[in-house]
């Protein structure tokens, strides 16, 4: 048995790689998010439901992520981690900046996650072991307003390189998705944000940020989950350190 822990598992990117890794009997997940009832909700769609458990958790509070784990793990091993979780939007210098919100978020919540999983993933008798971390596109380029989030986001590849090779000699692989748009909430919210500065109708805004993409697409959060599956697949065990571009074109290398 696999077992792989998924942040972000109640919506989006973390609910469509669950429901796809979850066709693997062989593979036991731990779905954390905020919102209990989300978690719930994912779990009655999985594949093989008993295999799977649930933890509704702050990612930002460390000692309840360290006291969920130990409750859900009890000691047992652990082999991936999809450190998902994330905040999007803007934030600005003043009275109500999401600065700090958005850094301990995307920054620290996904920094205590990996520490966290870090004891468990060291018990694992598999040779190789995952760690896979959602960045964005957005540590690529620069987006006005969101200077926190890119930041975060940037942040994240230097942890992921960091551990990467830190952990290198314990057979944890360590790699980062830099994700362009994908067809969730939180992009539904981000292109609401635009049309609403622009004055433009939700419809327009899309078709705009489509424009600015070379294939003119949008990802599919089930296109990210077949991407975790192959990296967890234990299929190639020779890319660490990385963050991969999966983004229509809107980025290269
Ligand atoms: N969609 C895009 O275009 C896009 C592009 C590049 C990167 N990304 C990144 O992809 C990741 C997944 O986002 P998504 O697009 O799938 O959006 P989403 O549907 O909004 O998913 C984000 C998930 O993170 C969880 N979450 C947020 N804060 C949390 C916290 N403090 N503790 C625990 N869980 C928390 C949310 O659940 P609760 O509210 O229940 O906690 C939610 O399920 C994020 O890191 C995002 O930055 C998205």
């Amino acid at each position: 048995m696999k077992t792989i822990i998924i942040t972000g598992a109640g919506s989006g990117m973390g609910e469509a790689t669950a429901k796809l890794l979850s066709e693997n009997p062989e593979n036991s997940l731990i779905l954390i998010g905020r919102s209990q009832s989300r978690l719930n909700d994912v779990l009655e769609c999985l594949s093989n439901r008993e295999n799977h458990a649930s933890l509704a958790v702050d990612i930002c509070n460390a000692r309840a992520l360290r006291l969920g784990l130990a409750d859900l793990l009890k000691h047992k091993s652990l082999e991936c981690v999809f450190a998902n979780a994330g905040i999007g939007g803007e934030n600005a210098y003043g009275e109500d900046d999401r600065w700090h919100e958005i850094i301990q978020t995307n920054l620290t919540g996904t920094y205590n996650t990996i520490m966290e999983a870090l004891p468990y993933l060291k018990l694992s008798q598999e040779r190789f072991k995952h760690i896979l971390i959602t960045s964005s596109c957005l540590a690529r380029f620069g987006v006005p307003n969101y200077t926190a989030y890119c930041t975060a986001k940037t942040g994240l590849l230097g942890l992921t390189r960091s551990l990467a090779v830190q952990y290198a000699s314990d057979g944890i692989l360590v790699n980062a998705l830099t994700p362009g748009w994908v067809r969730t909430e939180m992009a539904e919210r981000g292109i609401q944000l635009l049309a609403d500065r622009a004055g433009i109708s939700f419809e327009e805004s899309f078709k705009q940020q489509m424009g600015y993409v070379p294939t003119g697409n949008i990802s599919e959060p089930s296109e990210i989950g077949e991407l975790v599956s192959f990296l967890f697949s234990g299929k190639q065990n020779s890319i660490t350190g990385q963050a991969l571009d999966i983004n229509n074109g809107s980025y290269m290398q």
